[in-house]
């Protein structure tokens, strides 16, 4: 039997919502489509924000709507503040993700809040959840370096982390938000986390601005860590953290993985299907730095 890792594919929310073109609800669902041909069984779809702060995000609703039916996967949406739960939840959501900060610089660009508020909102929201049967996960913003207050101090990562999954979150995701982690610091970071709680709720979550997205998913998988979000063919960055690029690509990580023996249940031929998708629609994703290799091993095997 081959360790499962699950991947969690953001493209269609971390990855279009900084984008120049802006898809309509029904291009996003072809994206998310693609994913769920490929195997991929967890997707961000969207998020409930303000379409004045993040115009390619509005219709999330939409997007909602028109999912596959199927209770073998699981779509999340991100989501700000209660005003945003209340959408998601009319919108028939079932699994949200709040996010929390690691700064108080990023806290105020992202949401215009402190970072304390953001953790009481937060916790209101999982309690309602909880009653509403909602699932609630919780991305730590910044978790390594803020592009406003410079490097992280990894205690405030793992008092939020603790406080979270000590309140009942169903999972909680440190998140490099700009791509400036190391993977020795991912490895000494994730050790602790996995130490004290171990790695059934705690996902990670890289952007690969310094090149260094696939080998902090690897100092992860050395923790123990065995959930990762990333994007399809790269997309992606914080329209509010200046310098973020692209999340690190799911082709690359679901390659890596399963040549390390991982089973992802993804399967590398649709999922570069999907990619070139992802790229034709927004005119800019950078593709995985496997993808003319991937190209070639499929043209192979044809
Ligand atoms: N969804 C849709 N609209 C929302 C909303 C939500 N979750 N939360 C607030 N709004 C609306 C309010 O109704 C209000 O609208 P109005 O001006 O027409 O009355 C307006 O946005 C301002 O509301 P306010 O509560 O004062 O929010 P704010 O101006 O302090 O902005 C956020 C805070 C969080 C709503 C906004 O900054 C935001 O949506 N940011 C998105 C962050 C993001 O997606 N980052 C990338 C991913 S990490
Ligand atoms: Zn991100």
């Amino acid at each position: 039997m081959r360790e499962t890792v699950i991947i969690n594919d953001v493209g269609p929310r971390d990855g279009l919502q900084n984008q120049q073109r802006i898809l309509t609800p029904q291009q996003r669902l072809e994206l998310v489509r693609a994913l769920v041909a490929a195997g991929v069984k967890h997707i961000e779809v969207g998020s409930f924000v303000s379409p004045r702060a993040v115009p390619a995000m509005a219709g999330a609703a939409e997007v909602l709507a028109g999912l596959p039916q199927d209770s073998d996967r699981r779509f999340t949406v991100l989501i700000p503040n209660m005003k945003g739960y209340e959408l998601a939840r009319a919108a028939g959501a079932t699994s949200v993700n709040m996010v929390l900060y690691a700064s108080e610089g990023m806290a105020q660009k992202n949401a215009n809040m402190g970072m304390l508020q953001a953790e009481q909102v937060t916790a209101d929201i999982l309690h309602r959840a909880r009653q509403e049967g909602i699932r609630v996960a919780a991305a730590i913003a910044v978790a390594f370096e803020c592009p406003f207050d410079g490097p992280t101090d990894p205690a405030v990562v793992q008092r939020i982390v603790a406080q979270f999954l000590q309140l009942g979150a169903d999972e909680v995701s440190v998140a490099d938000t700009i791509g400036a982690a190391n993977p020795g610091q991912v490895r000494v970071l994730t050790q602790t986390l996995v130490e004290r709680h171990g790695a059934e709720r705690l996902s990670c979550h890289f952007h690969d601005t310094r090149a260094m997205g696939l080998a902090n998913v690897f100092a992860a998988t050395e923790s123990g860590i065995r959930k990762f979000d990333s994007s399809i063919g790269g997309l992606g960055g914080c329209p509010f953290a200046p310098g973020a690029s692209g999340n690190v690509a799911t082709e690359d990580v679901v390659m890596m993985l399963e040549q390390m023996g991982y089973d992802t249940g993804i399967a590398l031929a649709p999922l570069v299907a999907a990619a070139e998708l992802a790229k034709s629609l927004t005119g800019t994703a950078p593709g995985g730095r496997a993808t003319p290799w991937l190209r070639r091993q499929l043209e192979r095997i044809k």
